[in-house]
């Protein structure tokens, strides 16, 4: 028996302002399969992750929504961890990058690469939103394509051409924010000094097994093209961790998202007791592994290692990097319905297919995968269903119905069952390479066998003569014994199916060992199906409501999208416009009417005043979320009854209607009361 390991894992820490979606689970469940490999081995393996909670998308998002963004990255928090609970992640800590532990820890990292001389300062020239009063992320800049002239690109490449390009080069940008041109304004930023770390990088990621052989050439060619200066730092507004010894500067989101891998650690270790330094110190012997996409690999293998150096930690083991999904041959696309959210799949299908589908398509290289749903029906159908479960569907009646559900005491061929307990050794290795679809395939073609087996041996033939009862029990004791075996090696993968076999055969949970010791004489429960087929009507109808679900845009939509869908007014004079009285107003109350679908009854205070408004914003707000809110509204309306009671005034809001409105709200500083001109 192998001495026990201790193992640190980690998934990337999916951003705190999305949902979950098909592509991201490629990581989880690949990571949570080799995790629970490991544990299922005896060894001492734990898992963390976190949201990754920072950055100025964040702080945007939040304010569109009128709520704060702790109040924001608690919502996805919650949601984000059901979904992962619902595919059976097993973390054994999921956390927040927005957490004291690991605003120590970047401080830490921080002042001790600046301590030794890592850290410089330079002014930097940057758009910036002269209405909003905030530096753009190239994101949050559209303009026309120096390269080929496509409108409405984003500031940093161009969707149509593939041109990458500065925001500068944009031509007729503007701001996403306020759709007006951002202006150049200069400011002092914070850089880390990577080339000091050239030596250590090139001799760490030139070591073998600290990385794939691809993303091992990936990094020579940076190598060669030279290691340029990280910008760390961001300028207030900025949803982040203020950087010590400056006044109005954050770290960069990139910076404290790896340091949140240790946080999330250091928090689970305070919390069981657990030695973090026995993992983290540079003698440790533990192993630290992190699994990523390979999108995000420059900040892995280059930044990560050295930030972690020069602060006195360990360098990680291996990163292990997968690729992208796509879905039916293409990226997943919001408008083919194919950008698939956890939360959709999971109210149709059954995640355990997933899992075991992506099994079978992940390998220890970086190739994308795909998602075909004709092949996904047909493999779950096929292999799980038509070869596994059929094992024990076919073997458990009999004992359940004439041999009082008893197992006999003998196996009535030591052979078939030696030779799936020794495929042992082969399947662990696959495992431990994350050689996943290779893994499957052996376990398939040993289910293959033990089908086999109970054809050649037709329980249902041989029960019908008396005299051969015994022999009816040892064929179906063997094959339930051979369901077992391969139960246990798809573990990792379908770890419900397993714990509703363990219940069925009346077992303990199953480690891996236990392939080589038989179950006999032993009384087993009352089979129930443990899988069912696949239905096509169930995958279009996720397709359909994937459509559905992300009509209402998960991003910034395009701007000039409106204007084109909705032109502007005609002209009117300043005197029609000052017939206007706009005020600033705060939600008191807000509830729904019975009987009526769309409106909701508000109460606004005005400064000493308060007025009765009935709005059609019932599809698009929670009325508990809009007590407290300031928003605008005209005043001066004439007052219009209605069936509900009279509506004395209307608050302003954009959007096309139904769930697509955005209520306005005021900037900080305005209080109810004041004028709107
Ligand atoms: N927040 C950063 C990671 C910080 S780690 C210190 C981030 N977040 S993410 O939400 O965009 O992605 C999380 C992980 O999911 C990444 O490893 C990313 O590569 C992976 N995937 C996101 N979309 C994916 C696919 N379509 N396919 C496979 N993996 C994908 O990056
Ligand atoms: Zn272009």
């Amino acid at each position: 028996m192998p001495r026990s390991r201790k193992i640190l894992v980690t998934s990337a820490l999916p951003y705190a302002n999305g949902p979950i979606h098909l592509g991201h689970l490629v990581e989880y469940i690949q990571t949570d399969i080799w995790v629970r490999f490991q544990r299922m081995r005896n060894h001492e393996c734990y898992y963390v992750c976190a949201d990754d909670a920072h950055g100025t998308p964040i702080m945007l998002r939040a304010q569109q929504e009128g709520i704060t963004p702790e109040a924001l990255i608690q919502q996805f928090s919650i949601e984000h961890q059901a979904d992962f609970a619902d595919f059976s992640i097993s973390f054994d800590n999921y956390y927040s990058t927005h957490s004291p532990e690991n605003c120590a820890l970047s401080e830490a990292i921080y002042l001790a690469n600046q301590a030794k001389g890592h850290i410089t300062t330079r002014v930097i020239k940057q758009a910036y939103d002269p209405i909003k009063r905030i530096f753009l992320p190239d994101r949050f800049i559209r303009g026309t394509c120096p390269r080929c002239a496509a409108p409405d690109q984003y500031g940093d490449s161009c969707e149509i051409c593939g041109a990458t390009y500065s925001p500068t080069d944009l031509k007729e940008a503007v701001s996403v924010l306020s759709g007006m041109p951002p202006v150049e304004r200069e400011s002092v930023h914070y850089f880390f000094k990577l080339s000091h770390f050239e030596s250590l990088l090139r001799s760490w990621t030139g070591e073998d097994g600290h990385l794939q052989h691809e993303m091992a050439n990936k990094l020579n060619e940076w190598f060669e093209t030279g290691l340029q200066d990280w910008d760390i730092s961001r300028d207030a507004p900025y949803f982040g961790f203020p950087i010590p010894d400056t006044t109005d500067k954050y770290f960069y989101v990139w910076l404290d998202a790896p340091i949140g891998y240790l946080a999330s650690f250091k928090n689970l270790c305070e919390r069981k007791g657990l030695d973090f330094d026995a993992f983290m110190t540079p003698e440790s012997t533990a192993e630290l592994y992190h699994f990523i996409g390979k999108d995000i690999l420059y900040f892995h293998a280059l930044f990560w290692p050295a930030m972690l150096h020069s602060a006195g930690f360990r360098l990680p083991t291996a990163i292990f990097a997968h690729g992208f999904l796509t879905v039916n041959g293409q990226k997943m696309s919001k408008s083919r319905g194919t950008f698939i959210k956890a939360r959709t799949y999971l109210d149709h299908l059954n995640p355990e297919y997933l899992r075991y589908y992506f099994a079978t398509k992940l390998s220890s290289g970086i190739e994308d995968l795909d998602l075909n749903f004709e092949d996904f029906m047909a493999r779950v159908n096929a292999d799980l269903v038509g070869k596994i479960v059929n094992i024990a569907s076919r073997c458990a009646g009999f004992i359940n119905k004439h041999f009082s559900n008893q197992l006999s005491n003998r196996l009535i061929n030591e052979d078939l069952f030696t030779e799936f307990a020794i495929a042992n050794d082969r399947l662990a290795q696959a495992y431990e390479n994350r050689e996943f679809g290779y893994a499957m395939r052996e376990i398939m073609a040993l289910a293959d066998k033990a089908n086999r087996y109970i054809d050649n041996h037709k329980p249902w033939v041989v029960i019908k003569n008396p005299e051969r009862g015994q022999e009816v029990q040892e064929i179906c004791t063997l094959g339930l014994n051979l369901f077992r075996q391969l139960i246990l090696y798809l573990k990792p993968v379908l770890p419900m199916t397993a714990k509703k076999t363990e219940s069925f055969l009346n077992c303990k949970p199953l480690t891996w060992v236990d392939a080589h010791v038989p179950l006999l004489n032993h009384a087993i429960h009352h089979f129930e199906p443990l899988l069912v087929r696949v239905e096509k009507a169930k995958i279009n109808t996720m397709l359909e409501d994937s459509k559905e679900h992300l009509k209402k845009n998960e991003n910034f939509p395009q701007s000039s999208t409106f204007l084109a869908a909705n032109p502007i007014a005609e002209t009117i004079q300043f005197e029609d416009f000052a017939k206007l009285d706009l005020r600033v107003a705060k939600i008191l109350k807000a509830e729904a009417i019975e009987g009526a679908e769309k409106l909701l009854r508000l109460e606004l205070e005005i400064g000493g005043e308060t007025r009765q408004v009935f709005a059609g914003i019932k599809a698009a707000y929670a009325p508990e979320n809009l007590v407290g809110r300031l928003t605008v509204m005209i005043a001066n309306l004439a007052p219009r009854k209605m069936r509900f009671g009279v509506s004395e005034g209307m608050v302003l809001a954009a959007g096309s209607g139904g769930k697509e409105i955005y209520l306005l709200n005021p900037d900080e500083g305005a209080q109810a009361g004041m004028r709107v001109k």
